[in-house]
């Protein structure tokens, strides 16, 4: 299914293809026209193995001055939701990686949630929306990625911070607020790599590497740095030397690393799930949603003690609602228990965000699907060592196969894209 290049020899097939997907796309004319074209850059898939000559998947750009329009993704009926669009679109994201291109655009139908989705995994954003932009007056939303690499972000830091709070809150929870000088800034979704516990002039050896710990806020402090704030629960060695250590000492810190959540789409509402020690990697998420959207926040845990950061969120103006196992605070039950319900009106017009633990997340995703909440992301907590691509410790099954590294790519992924019977 490796997507190629394709060639004049090819146009009957591409044109059965075109024609079998959106009869008159494209005449014979016009799609030899594109092929012949110095700026033209078309990828199709064959049908491997079946000795049957057939394309399955075409997709045709255009790259001009640094920015690659995509004009058409055919992929045909029969073997749709195979992974074959997201390979061309992946194959030609790479190619113009290569180019130098920095920026990538295209339009698509306002109705077509499943393509939006895709692109989306691919970090593109709405950009604006086209009025009755198709021949039958459906409007098209214009969407652009500006950063066909997924790992292109500022440059993190590395710095010993210090310690301004490290305050107690129950259940074995902390909230860690660090000096961070430099401080690029993260993205919600993003996390550092923080040292096990306070750094001293001894080398600690027990333990040796470093804990990931989400950016739960940040606030600039000066000119140079910032305040950032973690939320942790002492589960261990590491994190419980990171519960001793005192204001005015210093940890060593890298970050941000990683990558972002995705923000909602326009007229979309933000479901955020958070489940015990995950619901720090959301606070961001909600902050930025609740500028442009209606935003749902939903925290769980096994008791009270164990919830983390509900009056923040209430801070935030979004409504939070709390479940526990014990029905100490909020509903009696699990995360998962309240979201047919929030959704239940117009589960179309959700995204859903979920961090917790994996099974927890699993059985987001599959409500998600279930319910036909079109996009669904999920930040893995699944264990690290390096923390940037070093170890292959963190790697992540994919539903496509292979791997991803989940420092690097990740820890956002769309829940589609994960193997969840892989992961550990
Ligand atoms: C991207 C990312 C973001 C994270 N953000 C946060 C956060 O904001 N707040 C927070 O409290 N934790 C977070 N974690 C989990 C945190 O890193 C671990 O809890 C921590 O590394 C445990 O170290 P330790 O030395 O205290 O425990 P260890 O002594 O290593 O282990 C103690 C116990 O914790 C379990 N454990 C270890 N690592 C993890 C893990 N990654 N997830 C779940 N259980 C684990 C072990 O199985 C063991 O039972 C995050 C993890 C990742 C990958
Ligand atoms: S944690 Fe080492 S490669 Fe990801």
């Amino acid at each position: 299914m490796k997507p190629r290049a394709v060639h004049l020899a090819d146009l009957d097939l591409l044109l059965r293809l075109c024609e079998d997907v959106r009869p008159g796309a494209w005449s014979r004319t016009q799609l030899s026209d594109e092929m012949a074209r110095k700026d033209a850059r078309i990828l199709c898939v064959d049908a491997a193995g079946t000795g049957e000559s057939r394309v399955l998947g075409l997709l045709l750009a255009r790259s001009v001055a640094g920015e690659l329009e995509i004009l058409d993704v055919a992929v045909a009926e029969d073997v749709r939701r195979r992974g074959i669009g997201r390979s061309l679109l992946t194959s030609l994201l790479a190619r113009a990686q290569e180019e130098g291109v920095t920026r990538v655009l295209l339009e698509v139908r306002a109705s077509n949630r499943a393509a939006q989705s895709l692109y989306a995994d691919h970090g593109f954003v709405v950009e604006g929306r086209r009025a009755r932009y198709y021949p039958d007056g459906e409007d098209a939303f214009l969407m652009t990625q500006h950063t066909p690499n997924r790992t292109v972000r500022p440059a993190p830091v590395r710095a010993e911070a210090e310690v301004l709070e490290n305050i107690a809150e129950g259940g074995g929870n902390y909230r860690l607020s660090l000096a961070i000088p430099n401080w690029p800034g993260a993205d919600p979704g993003q996390f550092l790599m923080l040292s096990a516990g306070a750094w001293t002039d001894v080398a600690r050896t027990d333990p040796l590497l470093p804990r990931p710990m989400a950016v739960f806020r940040q606030s600039p402090l000066g000119p140079d740095s910032a305040r950032v704030e973690t939320l942790y629960k002492a589960v261990g060695r590491g994190s419980g030397l990171l519960a001793q250590a005192q204001v005015g000492q210093r940890i060593r810190v890298v970050g941000p690393l990683g990558g972002r959540f995705p923000l909602p789409q326009p007229e979309e509402r933000a479901l955020l799930v958070g489940g015990g020690t995950g619901t720090a990697s959301l606070y961001e998420l909600a902050a930025q949603a609740a500028r442009t959207g209606e935003v749902d926040v939903v925290l769980g845990a096994r008791s009270e003690q164990d919830l983390m950061g509900v009056s923040l969120f209430r801070d935030l103006g979004v409504r939070v609602h709390t479940t526990t196992e014990d029905g100490s605070h909020g509903l009696r039950g699990r995360v998962t228990d309240l979201i047919p319900q929030l959704t239940a009106e117009n589960p179309q017009s959700f995204s859903l965000y979920a961090c917790g633990p994996t099974p927890m997340m699993h059985a987001c995703a599959r409500l998600a699907e279930e319910l036909g909440v079109p996009r669904c992301w999920v930040s893995l907590e699944n264990t690290m060592a390096c923390g940037f691509g070093v170890c292959l410790g963190c790697a992540v099954p994919l539903s496509e196969g292979g791997f991803s590294l989940l420092c690097r790519v990740g820890p956002v992924y769309s829940a589609s894209e994960i193997s969840w019977e892989g992961l550990p």
